[in-house]
């Protein structure tokens, strides 16, 4: 198996096994949904940490249940983004992860952290970009009033969810929605594609091409 995007991978029973890092600041539906893929064999790899920016995150309580290691770094302790984020990427490094998943993030990543981890880091976001990118996406779509909405998972990169696409998930809005309703539509298909995404890279099978993403059909 090939995988144009470079990282130290391990093997175990000649299965290629990923080493997953994960920055999430919230509750951590997403990264459940991840954990479970992990357990189920679906991604091939494993989650090496859970970092977060904020002590309080459910998230990281969801990673202890399954003995995953997590770690607290605060804001606060450090000088600027680049500070904060160079002991992040120190973490990342020393648990020898390739790939950096950001599940409800809070923080904006400096450019130290995207250039340390070029390709490697994915987010997802409640939108179909370039559509209402930044914050309260599913209020910008209702207010909006589109027809459509969705969810995006990218790879990050200096812009804010501006990334090359790799998969994305419509789902339609009624005109009885508002923004909790869609919100709850959207997470249900943000907990199917964002695993399956982290499962193509397991597999080696995206390959970028400037602002695209090629999924490489599985070799038999
Ligand atoms: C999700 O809506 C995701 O699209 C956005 O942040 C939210 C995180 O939710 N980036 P959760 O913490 O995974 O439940």
């Amino acid at each position: 198996m090939t995988n144009l995007v470079p990282g130290t991978r391990f093997v175990i029973e000649e299965k290629v096994m990923i080493n997953i890092g994960v920055l999430a600041s919230g509750r951590g539906t997403n990264l459940q949904a991840i954990i479970e893929a992990v357990e189920e064999g679906r991604i091939e790899g494993e989650i090496s940490i859970v970092i977060s920016d904020n002590q309080d995150a459910f998230a990281l309580k969801r990673a202890e249940q399954y003995s995953i290691d997590t770690r607290y770094i605060n804001f606060k302790e450090f000088e600027d983004r680049e500070d904060y984020d160079r002991e992040i990427v120190k973490t990342m490094k020393k648990k020898k992860v390739d790939l950096v998943v950001l599940a409800g993030y809070m923080r904006i990543l400096s450019l130290y952290f995207i250039k340390m981890y070029q390709n490697r880091i994915m987010n997802i976001h409640p939108a179909l970009l370039p559509s209402f990118p930044g914050l309260y996406a599913q209020r910008q779509a209702v207010e909006y009033g589109v027809k459509v909405s969705g969810c995006t998972v990218h790879f990050v990169d200096e812009g804010v969810d501006s990334g090359p696409i790799i998969l994305q998930k419509a789902v339609k809005v009624s005109d009885d929605d508002a923004e909790e309703s869609l919100a709850k539509k959207i997470l249900k298909e943000e907990h199917q594609i964002y695993p399956q995404a982290i499962q193509l890279f397991s597999e080696g099978r995206l390959i970028i091409k400037g602002r695209k993403v090629f999924i490489k059909k599985r070799s038999i």
